[in-house]
C-alpha cells in the first residue's frame, strides 16, 4: 500500500508543486490556513515538525516567523522540490523523506508541535500515525491537523449537485450537497486538476473514515482535544458561496497531555 502511495504523488509530484505555487489555493488561503495559523499559535524557537509536508511552503512559512522546522514527506521528489525552494534562504527549515506511519528519522519527545496539514486523509494508517505523532511530541506539546471534512467530503462519498455557472465568479452554482454512505469507510481514488483544468498524471488515495473514527482515534493516541474548527472563508466572497453554506475543512488541536 505505502508503494502505490508513494507512486502516485511522486508522479503527481511536479503537478502539485505548481498547484501549490508556494502560497496554497485560493481555499488553504482563505479557509484553511488562517485557522491553522491560529492553532499553531507563537512558533518563536519552538520545534515544529510539519508531517506530510508536500512542497513544503508551511514549513517555510513557520521557519520565517522563528520555528525551528522539520519537514518530512514520503515522496522523495516533494522533498527534493521542498529542498530547492528553501535554498538561500535565511532561515533554517530542513527536510527528509521519511514515513509518517513509522518515524523512522525522528526520536522520542522531540517537538513542541506537530502541524500535519490534509495528510491524514491520504494515508492508510490512523492509528500509528497519530501514535507516531504522540511518541515525538515533548508532554504539553500539541498537534494540530486539518482534514477535508468527512461529513462533506467529495474525496469520499459526497458530492455537490451543481446548477449553472455564475458569470460573474466563472465556479457554477452549487444547488445542494448530496451525501451518502458515511459510515462505509474505504479508500477512494480521485484526479485532481491541475491550474489549467487538466487531470494530474496519477490518481491520489483518499481514506474516507468518519468524524468519530478520527476523534476515537486521537483519544487512543493519548491526546486530549483543546480545539475543533470547522472553518469559514475570512472574507465574505461571492467565489466562496458553496463553502459559506457547508464546512469545507476541518481542522483539529489536540495536547500530548
Ligand atoms: C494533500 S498533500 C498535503 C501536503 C502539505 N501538508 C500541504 O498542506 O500542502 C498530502 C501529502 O502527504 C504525503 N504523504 C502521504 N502519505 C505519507 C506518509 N505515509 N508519510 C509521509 N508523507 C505522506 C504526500 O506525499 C503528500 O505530500
Amino acid at each position: 500500500m505505502q508503494d502505490k502511495i508513494r507512486n502516485q504523488w511522486e508522479k503527481n509530484a511536479e503537478a502539485f508543486s505548481d498547484l501549490i505555487a508556494g502560497i496554497g489555493t485560493p481555499h488553504h488561503r482563505s479557509i484553511l490556513n488562517p485557522c491553522v495559523e491560529e492553532l499553531v499559535g507563537d512558533v518563536r524557537n519552538k520545534k515544529l515538525l510539519d508531517a506530510g509536508c508536500g512542497e513544503g511552503y508551511l514549513s517555510r512559512y513557520y521557519a520565517q516567523k522563528g520555528a525551528k522546522v522539520t519537514g518530512i514527506d514520503l515522496s522523495e521528489r516533494l522533498i527534493k522540490t521542498s529542498q530547492r525552494l528553501a535554498e538561500g534562504a535565511n532561515y533554517i527549515v530542513t527536510y527528509r523523506a521519511d514515513d509518517i506511519c513509522h518515524l523512522e528519522s525522528v526520536t522520542n519527545d522531540e517537538f513542541d508541535i506537530v502541524l500535519s496539514n490534509l495528510v491524514l486523509l491520504n494515508i492508510p494508517c490512523l492509528e500509528s500515525a497519530l501514535r507516531e505523532y504522540h511518541r515525538v511530541l515533548k508532554r504539553g506539546g500539541h498537534l494540530v491537523f486539518s482534514i477535508v471534512h468527512p461529513a462533506f467530503n467529495f474525496y469520499g462519498p459526497g458530492s455537490w449537485e451543481m446548477g449553472e455557472k455564475d458569470p460573474e465568479s466563472g465556479r457554477r452554482q452549487g444547488l445542494y450537497f448530496k451525501v451518502d454512505n458515511y459510515f462505509d469507510e474505504k479508500e477512494y481514488e480521485r484526479y485532481w486538476k491541475t491550474r489549467k483544468g487538466e487531470d494530474f498524471p496519477a490518481p491520489i488515495s483518499f481514506f474516507h473514515r468518519t468524524l468519530s473514527t478520527y476523534l476515537n482515534a486521537l483519544v487512543k493516541a493519548g491526546f486530549s482535544i483543546t480545539e475543533f474548527r470547522e472553518p469559514l472563508p475570512i472574507d465574505n466572497d461571492e467565489f466562496f458561496n458553496r463553502e459559506m453554506r457547508i464546512p469545507f475543512f476541518v481542522v483539529i488541536k489536540a495536547e500530548k497531555t
